[in-house]
């Protein structure tokens, strides 16, 4: 009996691959999922118009580091460092508690059943359709992780100081072309970034004492003004002109040497990258085609780790306490 509980466990936890994504996953265990997920993301536009660019975000944050599984939601525990207060996570993710708000929703009406990992990727569309990107069809079926690592985030994010190269070999890992690269990127199109993130290129690039030369002379001006030295650098400035619109002024902005962070501008600056950016600032209709196509590369990403649904996207699901001892064996029994 007891064998065949952990059997039984063991399916419960057993991973998803790509292959088992698919539209309308929730078509039958609960089918007002998404229109569940849209009526949230609604009213956190409404109460914060960049919230919603903050959860986008999660999308990117949380498929790079081991798939998308939700494990950058996970708050620390004792005995784990989660991914929160990784480099390029500590005081600029937010927005967490509306995932909070979708996941509540989502248990009231189908309790156990939507995946924090597919919330992520919902919500991140939604912000999109919202602000006046395209709209699309997400694959759902994702698993939720059972740990997170700070390091695993930390190594692998990067820097706002990346160039065009770093990134193309970043995303080339992920099997993420230049044109994948350049689209997404395009997210920078809603949100904001901080004066922390840009304090390098406006008076030290690459420690030569000097602003980076790629910026334009009179927004260089604006940002010094946003910016000065002595600035709290929790201070934030707009990542495109039109902040809360999605569409394809980050990249016109990026033509003009108004790029707020460097890697944003790089993509400009360097060969491999820059007719992409000419290109989609010339034709929205393409930016939103390559966006979403990479959105869903993206979302495919996945963990090969055990997984769940959670029921609070910020930890993992209590466990009976023979379960954990028994978790060598569970991974033995994997080979069923
Ligand atoms: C290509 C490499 C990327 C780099 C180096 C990068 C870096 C950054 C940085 C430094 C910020 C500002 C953080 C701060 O100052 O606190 C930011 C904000 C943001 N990023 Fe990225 N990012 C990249 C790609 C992406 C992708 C692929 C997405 C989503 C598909 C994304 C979505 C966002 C959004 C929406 C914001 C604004 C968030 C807010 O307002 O809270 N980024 N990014
Ligand atoms: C991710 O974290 C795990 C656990 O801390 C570690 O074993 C693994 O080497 C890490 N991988 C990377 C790429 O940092
Ligand atoms: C891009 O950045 C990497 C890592 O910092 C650096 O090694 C490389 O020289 C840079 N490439 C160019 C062309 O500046
Ligand atoms: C990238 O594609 C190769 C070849 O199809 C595959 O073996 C590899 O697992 C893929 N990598 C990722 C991260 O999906
Ligand atoms: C600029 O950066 C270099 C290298 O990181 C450093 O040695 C130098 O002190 C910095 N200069 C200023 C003015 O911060
Ligand atoms: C930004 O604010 C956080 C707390 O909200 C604080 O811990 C941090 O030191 C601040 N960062 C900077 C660069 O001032």
């Amino acid at each position: 009996m007891f064998l065949f509980l952990i059997f039984i466990i063991n399916i419960l936890l057993l991973t998803s691959s790509s292959s088992d994504l698919r539209p309308g996953f929730y078509s039958n265990t609960c089918p007002n999922a998404e229109i569940i997920v849209r009526d949230v993301m609604k009213r956190a536009l409404i109460r914060e118009p960049r919230s919603v660019a903050s959860i986008m975000r999660f999308q990117f944050h949380d498929c790079f580091v081991n798939g998308c599984d939700a494990s950058m939601l996970l708050d620390d525990t004792p005995s784990m460092l989660g991914e929160k207060l990784a480099l390029s996570n500590i005081n600029s993710l937010r927005s967490f508690e509306v995932i909070d708000e979708v996941k509540e929703a989502l248990e009231k009406a189908c309790p156990g059943v939507v995946s924090c990992a597919d919330i992520i990727i919902m919500a991140s569309r939604d912000a999109v359709a919202l602000t006046g990107g395209p709209n699309w069809e997400v694959r759902l079926g994702r698993l939720d992780s059972l740990t997170a690592s700070q390091d695993n985030s930390s190594n692998i994010m990067p820097s706002p100081r990346s160039n065009a190269t770093t990134l193309i070999n970043l995303f080339q890992k992920y099997n993420l072309s230049v044109k994948d690269l350049v689209a997404l990127s395009g997210s920078h199109s809603i949100g904001k970034g901080r004066c922390f993130s840009i304090m390098f290129r406006l008076y030290n690039q690459s420690g030569s004492g000097k602003p980076d030369p790629a910026i334009d002379p009179g927004f260089r001006n604006e940002l010094n003004k946003l910016c000065p030295l002595d600035v709290d650098q929790n201070v934030t400035g707009n990542l495109d002109s039109t902040p809360v619109i999605f569409d394809n002024q980050y990249f016109k902005d990026l033509v003009a040497g108004r790029g707020f962070l460097n890697s944003d501008q790089t993509l400009f600056t360097f060969p491999q990258t820059r007719e992409f950016v000419s290109f989609y600032s010339r034709d929205q209709t393409e930016f939103f085609k390559a966006f979403v196509e990479g959105m869903l590369k993206m979302g495919d990403l996945q963990s090969d780790r055990p997984g769940e649904v959670r029921r609070n996207c910020r930890v993992v699901n209590p466990r009976p306490a023979h379960f954990l001892s028994e978790h060598k064996m569970q991974n033995n029994d994997k080979s069923m």
